[in-house]
């Protein structure tokens, strides 16, 4: 596709979605409202994004997403209909019939029945895949940084909720959180393990820089293994500094030089304050603008080493 064929969508109702197997209409998917997945929260999603390259619209990291999906279903028992290849076949197919040069693309997958009974062993599953136009998620605090609060709530525990499984359901701690968060003024949360380490944003992991060193919080705190994170260690490693995955203090958050979330919508946002505390001068740092400006280049095709990260549409 060439590079340049901008999204013909104007809105949702243009954009064509993928429902088990068939293109249609956003407007002409449509489930009934007392869908298992929609009352309980039970169903299973990924995030991914396509970026615009010199060779065309390509997905980054295609198949760990689709991947994550398929280990989310498990986790879950939830039986998915289509193989990994159909899925990733779809996605680009997806991509593709909307003519998006760059876009955010939401697999989800659901229980397709309607009843009240929350069982839902055995129970029928559908997919749908959508794709659409997506800016940066902060707006301009991707550039300028965001400021956080600590959540008085705790992230969920995987001895309660299975933390690796991207699922709907997990994500009502996230809201709450957030909303917490946004009615004192902040811009995001920051949501502690149930020990009391740093584990993660509402839908984004956390890095902070202590004299040079990359440190993020480990699976030990309970947070969605980000593929953004793993990206991002990746990249770090390849220029040469030092990551540390552990556990991590609250307070060394406040005392970081440099912190920032990273995640598929997300990408790499600068946390310039949290709990109205400057971190290092309270503007983006040098790590920070570096691994975002290495970040771009590698999602959209510009750096060689990471190459195989992309799929071409
Ligand atoms: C709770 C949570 N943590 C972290 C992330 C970052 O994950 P990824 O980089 O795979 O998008 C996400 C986004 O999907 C998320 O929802």
């Amino acid at each position: 596709m060439p590079a340049r064929v901008r999204s013909r969508a104007n809105g949702k109702g243009n954009l064509k979605v993928w429902l088990d197997g068939k293109l249609k209409k956003y407007s002409d998917a449509k489930v009934p409202i007392l869908t298992h997945s929609m009352q309980y929260g039970s169903g299973i999603f990924e995030g991914m994004r396509a970026y615009e390259t010199k060779g065309g619209t390509a997905i980054f990291r295609l198949d760990d997403h689709v991947q994550r999906f398929q280990r989310s279903a498990k986790i879950y028992s939830m039986r998915l209909n289509y193989t990994g290849k159909e899925l990733s076949k779809a996605i680009v197919q997806v991509v593709k019939a909307n003519r998006l040069a760059s876009c955010y693309i939401r697999p989800f997958a659901f229980y397709n029945r309607d009843s009240i009974g929350v069982g839902a062993w055995n129970a029928p599953t559908s997919v749908f895949i959508a794709a659409m136009p997506f800016g940066a998620y902060y707006g301009a605090g991707k550039e300028r940084g965001i400021r956080c609060k600590i959540s008085s709530w705790r992230r969920i525990n995987s001895g309660i909720l299975p933390v690796e499984a991207k699922a709907s359901g997990n994500y009502i701690n996230s809201i709450i959180a957030n909303n917490e968060a946004k009615a004192s003024g902040f811009d995001e949360t920051i949501l502690l393990s149930l020990d009391g380490y740093v584990a993660e944003g509402a839908a984004e992991n956390i890095f902070l820089v202590k004299y040079s060193h990359l440190i993020t919080p480990s699976a030990s705190a309970d947070i969605l293994m980000g593929v953004t994170r793993d990206s991002i260690i990746k990249i770090a490693e390849s220029i040469g500094l030092i990551v540390e995955e552990r556990e991590v203090h609250k307070e060394e958050l406040y005392s970081a030089d440099e912190a920032f979330f990273c995640g598929t919508a997300a990408e790499i946002t600068p946390v310039v304050n949290i709990d109205g505390i400057r971190i290092g001068n309270g503007k983006p740092g040098p790590i920070t603008k570096l691994l975002s400006q290495k970040y771009t280049e590698v999602v959209t095709g510009q750096n060689k080493e990471f190459a195989d990260w992309l799929t071409y549409v």
